[in-house]
């Protein structure tokens, strides 16, 4: 079967399409036949070594992944071949640690693509467990955009931000890969949301999905912005993917008491802001990494009620992954971009 690997840390040109030998199922695992695999931005940290800083080379990266069953391990008899399914994108890899909350707490938590093997590849075994069935009834280009991008927003906009009907909220990028489903998660629970863009065509997409103010930052300050929109109190969550020097202002977007989610940080790791502006007026400071399963079960069944909608950018070879990871690095994707296992 045919992989995308890499061999070391390095640039977009570490990649390594190759044949690899095709896995076979254990007891209790299946083998996905892996149709397309969505792109992150951890992805490309993780290649050029800003992640963790040893991997068992060759690696597979890649955590998105919508396909069908392909074989079944002994033991498995609650899927058929040829289902569609999508990975779980993160688990334990002990059985015994599956009712741990959040899930990236339990010590044999695997990321795939990160701790464990991933998803630019033809097949993957992974335990019974770490897959779901794919009742979405969309194409499996746009059903790889989920997983990830799906579940993580729920986790941070429903359980760590915990976002209910009638809060206002800022959420940053608003046409990234996080922040375009980070919108539709939020006003799918009956919240307003403003967000943040850098050009005109990324403030036109953030609008299609569903943002109610979008603020190019090029031409205003979004803290301006977000106070006049609540008219000076600031907003009850603002979801931040950017860190750097976006974060401080975050938190001055933030209304007293409000909560401010760390989420990524595209505009940075190192972060400095006064600690008074957190405690004298009460606010929180929340981090939140990956999803549980019921996060991604609660946000499929909002794409299944036809409230939240897949934001499917371009799909490519699989053999093109460093191009893709070069344009990713570079913002030039409008929602997400997947690979094709199985195309020339
Ligand atoms: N916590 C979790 O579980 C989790 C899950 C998924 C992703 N993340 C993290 O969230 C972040 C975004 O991931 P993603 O997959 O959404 O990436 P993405 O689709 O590549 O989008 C990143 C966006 O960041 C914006 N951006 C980049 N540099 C910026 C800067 N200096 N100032 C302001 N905006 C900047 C760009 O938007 P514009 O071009 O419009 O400005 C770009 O669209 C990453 O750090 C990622 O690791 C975390």
């Amino acid at each position: 079967m045919k992989a995308n690997v890499i061999k070391s840390f390095g640039g977009f040109d570490t990649f390594e399409y190759q044949e690899i030998e095709k896995p076979s199922p254990r007891p209790d695992h299946v083998l996905v036949k892996v149709l397309a695999t969505g792109v992150n931005l951890l992805d490309h940290y993780i290649r050029e070594g800003s992640i963790v800083p040893e991997l068992p080379f060759p690696h597979i990266l890649g955590a998105d992944a919508a396909g069908e069953v392909a074989e079944l391990g002994d033991g498995v008899n609650s899927f058929k071949v040829g289902e569609r399914v999508m990975v779980v994108p993160g688990f334990p890899g002990n059985k015994e640690e599956l009712d741990i909350r959040p899930t990236v707490t339990a010590p044999s938590f695997g990321l795939p693509g990160l701790h464990i093997s991933g998803t630019y590849t033809q097949y993957m075994e992974v335990p019974v467990y770490a897959i779901i069935r794919d009742e979405t009834g969309l194409t499996v280009e746009e059903s790889a955009t989920l997983p990830v991008a799906l579940g993580t927003a729920v986790h941070a906009v429903k359980g760590i931000g915990e976002v209910k009907a009638g809060h206002k909220v800022l959420i940053h990028s608003g046409a990234s890969g996080s922040g375009a489903i980070q919108i539709q998660v939020a006003k799918a629970l009956g919240a307003q949301v403003a967000t943040t863009v850098r050009s005109d065509k990324k403030a036109e997409f953030a609008k299609s999905v569903g943002a109610d103010l979008v603020i190019n930052t090029h031409h205003d300050d979004f803290v301006n912005k977000v106070q006049e929109w609540t008219d000076g109190t600031g907003v009850d969550v603002v979801i931040d993917n950017l860190a750097g020097n976006v974060l401080p202002k975050s938190i001055e977007a933030a209304k007293a008491t409000g909560i401010i989610v760390a989420f990524g940080f595209a505009a940075g790791p190192e972060v400095t802001f006064d600690i008074r502006s957190i405690f004298f007026s009460q606010k929180n400071l929340r981090g939140s990494m990956a999803s549980d399963i019921e996060d991604l079960t609660w946000g499929l069944e909002q794409v299944k009620a036809g409230k939240i909608k897949p934001v499917l950018d371009k799909a490519f070879p699989l053999s093109q992954a460093g191009k893709v990871h070069e344009l990713v690095s570079n913002s030039k994707v409008v929602g997400k971009h997947v690979l094709l296992p199985w195309a020339e």
